[in-house]
């Protein structure tokens, strides 16, 4: 198992399709949390759950890049609830995929959470997790999010993640969809990562 980073309440790690099937069901088997995510999302059984888990990973792995995946990079993350150990949710760091379904140089940062662990602050403290992660580690220049227009709640966590809308894309996924950009802050640009993640408001783990 692969710790990627920690924060007060929260760990950010790999996905275990053996042990995870079950949790990452009770998320992706309830409606109200696919409602924004597309009919295909839904999950009708923990063993096609825990194929998707597979697929997911296997996926990801063939697409990343030589830095990525030296950071063992999946681009889906379970996130545990420190408090309780319970997978509360998935935050997504990958590749954003372009009309066709092939991967662009975009990266995108994206959550889902089971519906128990809604308001709570979760998402935005997994995402601002993973933001760090990408711009300190990944050194990437920019991160977008991609959101459905009627998906309030999640506008609001790009919002608490002080993400800049742009405006309306058919650039990826082959739907309009709201864009949203955060740029790397001036003094990560360039950089290695290894010191600053001290800076990042949680702390890399375990990689
Ligand atoms: C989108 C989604 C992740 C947002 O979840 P969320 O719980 O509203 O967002 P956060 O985890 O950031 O929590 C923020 C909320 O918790 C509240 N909160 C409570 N305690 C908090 C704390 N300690 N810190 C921060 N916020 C806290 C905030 O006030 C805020 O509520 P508000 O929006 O009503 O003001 C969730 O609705 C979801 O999983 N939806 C289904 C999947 C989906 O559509 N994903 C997005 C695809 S683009």
């Amino acid at each position: 198992m692969t710790n990627l980073w920690e924060t007060e309440r929260l760990i950010i790690r790999s996905w275990i399709p053996e042990r995870d099937a079950e949790q990452a069901f009770v998320i992706y088997s309830d409606p109200e949390v696919t409602h924004f995510l597309g009919k295909a999302s839904l999950v009708t059984s923990v063993e096609s759950q825990r194929q998707r888990l597979i697929d997911n990973i296997e996926r990801c792995l063939r697409r990343a890049t030589p830095t990525h995946r030296r950071n063992n990079g999946t681009g889906y993350w379970a996130i545990v609830e420190k408090q309780t150990t319970t997978i509360v949710g998935t935050i997504i760091l990958k590749q954003l995929p372009d009309k066709d379904g092939l991967p662009t140089q975009d990266y995108e940062v994206g959550w889902h959470l089971r519906r128990a662990s809604w308001g709570k602050g979760y998402a935005t403290e997994a995402g601002q997790a993973m933001l760090n992660y990408g711009f300190s580690v990944l050194n990437l220049p920019v991160i977008y999010a991609v959101v459905k227009p009627e998906n309030h709640a999640s506008i609001r966590v790009t919002e608490r993640l002080g993400m800049k809308p742009v405006g309306r894309t058919n650039k990826y996924y082959n739907i309009e969809l709201l864009l949203f950009q955060l740029d790397a802050p001036e003094e990560w640009k360039g950089n290695r990562g290894a010191v600053l993640e001290q800076r990042a408001g949680g702390r890399r783990s375990g990689v």
